[in-house]
C-alpha cells in the first residue's frame, strides 16, 4: 500500500500491524516522518513499513503498481478531483483500489466543492468504480471539531505567551481553524470514498 501525504504514519501503521501488509508512506515533513518511524518500531512494524520524506507531486510519477493508494485528508494538493484521481490512478496495479479522505458539496456550498452528483461524472471519466462510502456523522464530526479546536486555543495561548510579538498569527489561525470546522459542519458533508480502478 502507499500512503501519500502520510503525516505522522497513524494510518500506515494500524494497516501494517492490522493486515500486516506492506505500506510506504510519504510525507513533505520530515519530523512527521522522523514521528512515523518511531511510531513503527513502537508498534512491532518497522519491516513492514518504509517511511520517505517527499513531495507527493513527484511521488506520483514515480511509484507505481501498488495494490491500493490512500490519499487521507490532504486537500487539493495534488489538484482537483479529476486531476487527483488521475495521478493516484497512476501509481496502483489495473484492478487496484484507491481511498480518498475528501468532501462532497451541499447545495449551499456555492460550487466551492463538487457534489456527488458531480463526483460521479468524475468517476465515469477517469476509469473509477464507486465501490464504497463512509460519511462522517454530523454528531461525530462536531465532537471532533470541538475538542480540536479546544486543542489548539490551548496550543495557541501558550505560544502567544512565549512569542507576544507573533500574537497576531496565532489568533489567525485560531481563526481559520474555525472557519474550516464551520465549513465542514455546514457546506460539506466529509466523505471517505474507496474506488476501484477499472481502467
Ligand atoms: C491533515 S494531514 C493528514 C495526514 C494523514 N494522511 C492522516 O490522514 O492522518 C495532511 C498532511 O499532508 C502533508 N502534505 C501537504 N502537502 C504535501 C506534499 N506536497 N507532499 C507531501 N505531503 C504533503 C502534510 O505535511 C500533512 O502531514
Amino acid at each position: 500500500m502507499l500512503d501519500l501525504a502520510c503525516g505522522k504514519g497513524a494510518v500506515s501503521v494500524r494497516l501494517a500491524k492490522e493486515l500486516c501488509c506492506k505500506v510506504k508512506g510519504i510525507d513533505i515533513l520530515s519530523e512527521f516522518i522522523d514521528f512515523a518511524e518511531k511510531k513503527a518500531k513502537e508498534y512491532g512494524v518497522e519491516n513492514l513499513c518504509e517511511f520517505q520524506v517527499g513531495d507527493i507531486n513527484e511521488s506520483v510519477r514515480i511509484e507505481k503498481d501498488y495494490d491500493v493508494v490512500i490519499l487521507g485528508a490532504a486537500g487539493d494538493v495534488l489538484g482537483n478531483p479529476e486531476e487527483t484521481i488521475k495521478k493516484l490512478k497512476g501509481t496502483v496495479k489495473k484492478g487496484g483500489y484507491i481511498f480518498i479522505d475528501d468532501a462532497y458539496g451541499k447545495d449551499n456550498s456555492d460550487g466551492k466543492y463538487l457534489t456527488r452528483q458531480q463526483w460521479l461524472m468524475v468517476f465515469q471519466n477517469t476509469g473509477v468504480e464507486l465501490v464504497d462510502e463512509k460519511f462522517i456523522e454530523d454528531e461525530e464530526l462536531s465532537n471532533i471539531n470541538e475538542e480540536q479546536q479546544g486543542f489548539i486555543l490551548m496550543r495557541a495561548n501558550e505560544l502567544k505567551e512565549k512569542y507576544p510579538e507573533k500574537a497576531y498569527l496565532f489568533e489567525s489561525y485560531i481563526r481559520s481553524q474555525q472557519a474550516e470546522c464551520n465549513e465542514l459542519e455546514n457546506e460539506i458533508s466529509g466523505v471517505t470514498l474507496l474506488l476501484k480502478v477499472i481502467s
